[in-house]
This record gives C-alpha cells, sequence and structure tokens, in this order.
C-alpha cells in the first residue's frame, strides 16, 4: 500500500468541506450515482476536472445522446469476468431510464438495433441528471474546475476511515468516495488514466486498458483497400477467439488509414494486435452463388457479378485481387466451379490484417480498467478498501456500441448510489 494512502488526513488542510460521500467525475455514472446517493439522504460532492459537467454526454451520439439499448444484456459487455456486470444491470434496466426520460418530457425515437436517442439535444440529458440531483431528499453539490489530485485514506486502507481530497487547493472528506473519472479514450477532452493510478494506490489491480470502438489502421499490403476511402459497404465483420469473439452485420466504411464504420468499430473491442479479422463482403450470399451466376449469365465476369451487389469502386478491387489470387480474369464461362467456389469463399471471409487502431484519440471507449475481482458486483464497492467505489468506464466493463456504455455507466452509477446511502446514510 502506498504510504499516501496511510497518511493522516489531518496534513490535508485546516478547512474541510465534509460530504457523506465524494464522487470523482460529473460524467454520466458519477451524476447518476450523485442523484441516486442523494435521493435517499445523503450530502453529496461531485467533483469536476472540467469546466462543465457531462462534456462527454453533450457530444455522444453525433449531439443527440445514444442513452440507452432497449435490448441490453449482459453478453452486449466484454469483461474478464463477463458475469460481473449482471447484477447492477438486473436491478437497473433501460426502461427505468426511459421512465426518466418520460418524466421529464424528453422527446426520443428509436434509431436502429434498439438504439435509443433524443430527438432533440444531448443537453436534455445532462440537464436531466442535474435536475435529479436537485429534486433530491439530501444535497448535491456539482463543483466544476475541481480537479482531484490528491485522495488520502487515515488509519489502514482495509480499515473503516475517512476520505480525504484535494482538488484545485480545496480539501474534502468523507467516509465513501466514488471514483467515475472514465477512461483515457479521447485525452483531448482532458480524459486520463486518473482512475487506473488511484486504484493501483488503494492496491486494486487493472485490466491493461486499450482503445476500444475505434477504427483499425491497415498496412502497404491492403493500399488497394486504403485507396478506396469513403465507400461503404454492408458486411459481416468478425474478430477474436474462443470465448471472445464477435460477429456484426452493420456497416464498413474505408478510409484512408484503413477500415471504419460501426461493423469496425463493433469488431475493434473483440481485435488483438497480430490477429486477423474476417470480412464478409455478401454475408446473405449462397456458397455457390458464383456458379450459379456461370449457370445464369456464362458471358458474365466477376467484376460485373460484384458490381450488382457492391458499390463499384469496392467490386473493381475486389475482382482485381481475385484476379491476381485466383485468377479469375474471363468470363464465368471459362473458369472453373472449383475456382469459383474459392472465390465465393474468399468473399465471404476476406482475411485482413489491421496493423494498429487510431488510438485512444479516436477511441470511443475504453476497453480494460479497474479489475472486477477487486469489486463487489453488487455494490461495486472494493472489496479491500470500505468506502472505495469504482463505477461507469473506468471499471473493466465495456459495452458494443449503440446505447450500451451509457446503460453501464446509469447500473453501476445507480448500485453504487444505492449501497452508499444503506452504508453512510
Ligand atoms: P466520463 O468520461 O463520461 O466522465 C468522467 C468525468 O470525470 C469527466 O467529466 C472528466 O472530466 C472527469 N474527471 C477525470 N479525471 C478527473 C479528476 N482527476 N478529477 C475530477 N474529475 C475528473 N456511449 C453510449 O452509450 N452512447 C453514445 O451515444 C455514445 N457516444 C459517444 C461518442 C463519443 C465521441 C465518445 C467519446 C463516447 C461515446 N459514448 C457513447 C461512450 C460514453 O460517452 C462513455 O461510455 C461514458 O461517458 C462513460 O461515462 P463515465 O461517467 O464513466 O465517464
Amino acid at each position: 500500500m502506498a504510504t499516501l494512502a496511510m497518511r493522516a488526513i489531518t496534513t490535508i488542510g485546516s478547512c474541510m468541506q465534509k460530504y457523506d460521500v465524494i464522487i470523482l467525475g460529473a460524467g454520466a455514472a458519477g451524476l447518476m450515482c450523485a442523484a441516486q446517493a442523494a435521493k435517499r439522504g445523503l450530502n453529496v460532492a461531485v467533483l469536476e476536472k472540467a469546466e462543465k459537467p457531462g462534456k462527454k454526454i453533450l457530444i455522444s451520439g453525433g449531439g443527440r445522446c445514444n442513452f440507452t439499448n432497449i435490448g441490453t444484456t449482459p453478453s452486449n459487455f466484454l469483461s474478464a469476468n463477463p458475469h460481473f456486470a449482471k447484477s447492477a444491470l438486473a436491478r437497473y434496466r433501460p426502461r427505468d431510464f426511459l421512465a426518466l426520460i418520460e418524466k421529464h418530457g424528453i422527446e426520443w425515437h428509436e434509431k436502429t438495433l434498439g438504439q435509443l436517442f433524443c430527438d432533440g439535444s444531448a443537453k436534455q440529458i445532462v440537464q436531466l441528471l442535474l435536475d435529479e440531483c436537485n429534486d433530491a431528499l439530501g444535497k448535491v453539490d456539482v463543483i466544476c474546475d475541481a480537479e482531484v489530485t490528491e485522495v488520502v485514506k487515515d488509519g489502514p486502507a482495509n480499515g473503516n476511515g475517512t476520505f480525504g481530497l484535494i482538488a484545485n487547493g480545496a480539501s474534502y472528506s468523507a467516509p465513501a468516495i466514488v471514483i467515475a473519472t472514465g477512461g483515457p479514450s479521447i485525452p483531448k477532452m482532458g480524459a486520463t488514466g486518473f482512475a487506473y493510478d488511484l486504484a493501483r494506490q488503494f492496491g486494486l489491480k487493472v485490466v491493461e486498458p486499450r482503445p476500444a470502438l475505434v477504427p483499425l489502421t491497415l498496412g502497404e499490403d491492403d493500399v488497394l483497400f486504403r485507396e478506396l476511402s469513403g465507400v461503404s459497404a454492408p458486411v459481416r465483420a468478425r474478430a477474436g477467439s474462443g470465448k471472445v469473439k464477435g460477429s456484426f452485420d452493420e456497416a464498413a466504411l474505408f478510409t484512408h488509414k484503413g477500415l471504419s464504420g460501426p461493423a469496425i468499430l463493433q469488431i475493434s473491442s473483440y481485435w488483438r494486435h497480430g490477429e486477423d479479422i474476417g470480412i464478409a463482403f455478401l454475408p446473405h450470399s449462397d456458397p455457390d452463388w458464383l456458379i450459379q451466376m456461370k449457370r445464369d449469365h456464362p458471358r458474365a465476369g466477376l467484376r460485373k457479378a460484384l458490381s450488382e451487389h457492391l458499390p463499384d469502386r469496392l467490386a473493381d478491387a475486389l475482382s482485381m485481387k481475385l484476379a491476381s489470387t485466383l485468377g479469375i480474369t474471363t468470363e464465368f464461362g471459362n473458369v472453373p466451379d472449383k475456382i469459383l467456389r474459392a472465390a465465393a469463399a474468399q468473399l465471404a471471409d476476406w482475411r485482413f490484417r489491421p496493423n494498429g487502431t487510431e488510438g485512444f484519440a479516436k477511441a470511443e471507449v475504453t476497453i480494460g480498467g479497474i479489475s472486477t475481482t477487486d469489486l463487489s458486483s453488487q455494490t461495486m464497492e472494493a472489496k479491500s478498501v470500505p468506502g472505495l467505489f469504482a463505477i461507469g468506464e473506468a471499471v473493466d466493463v465495456t459495452g458494443w456500441l449503440g446505447g450500451y456504455n451509457f446503460q453501464w455507466a446509469w447500473a453501476s452509477g445507480v448500485a453504487a448510489g444505492s449501497a452508499c446511502a444503506e452504508t453512510f446514510g
């Protein structure tokens, strides 16, 4: 245990502001947790380093915030322990958040695949959370421009001590604190790995953080595809292996760096350096569709067959590649069936080996984070440090694209907020 955590709280400062619980970070998870704890009568401080709360909410969903997904199940999340999220997700469901949306009169719509968005603006979600904080039995002080730089606990970390914090020169104390400072995705918004440093300070493990929901980059071997920048097509994208594998039927977009679009963002969470991804360009076609084309249109060629289903530039690139690997250069009538079957198989599982991702700068979320082995799945409290909680993106629970990450922020925030109220109220 670092000596910092053992240091006497009295060294922090004389003018201490005392609360029942202090939440670090006024993002989705932190604000939800604050509202829940205050509803049950607690006096809460939310310390936020930015100048205003909920900045990631404001830019989410293209400004309309995809605030939940009505089809949320634990299988929509990745974690070293896939069971961890079950309890919190079962106790706070998408319909519970939808009930809040209705209570606040926010107009919404379902886009695709169960994704719910505001009709108006993501600002309404931030306002909803602040209104919930204000409309509570207890009090919530959301204190902005308050970057937490130091946290100590008096007495041993595993005892029932008080936490002391310093944020922007001011001192705060509480018997419970909640780490809700998110992950390092989008550093230009001020995102950092602070949650991990703090967790490690108190002896909690951290699962290696990686960028997720992020575009993948292709190397020189795939320059032909990088030249397709701007072309998009519906595909089935696959990545991963064993129990950790994903398959998504959505659009892929070629970019000048490689691959993006919803299908690629989804599988980026399952992809590891050195592995291939598989793309089915015509995911619903029969394995013998090219042989059937040969029977029906023996004078046609591969480029024409592909351009009936795919954008012209993509059909050009794929037929050029297949010409070089399988030698399909003439009309179908002259190509043996087994070559056509091999071409259809390659189109159904086109292998790309990305050479990287576009990194945290472009990642919608971070995969990995504070290890769930050190947290209670019921309360989000650290098993070895009473009064220390962690929620939201800071924790090793990462959702798919499509409103799942906010649902985790709400559910984990509610779990921790209620547990704080039960223990520290
Ligand atoms: P979040 O990052 O929101 O909040 C953490 C807060 O802690 C921040 O306000 C930060 O400033 C503060 N903080 C950090 N360090 C601090 C310190 N030392 N002291 C004090 N404060 C500190 N998800 C989804 O479900 N639907 C969607 O539509 C989208 N769209 C989307 C778009 C884009 C561009 C991005 C980058 C992400 C999304 N997401 C999303 C993901 C979603 O935004 C994300 O999962 C949640 O915001 C995570 O909420 P948290 O509260 O855990 O962290």
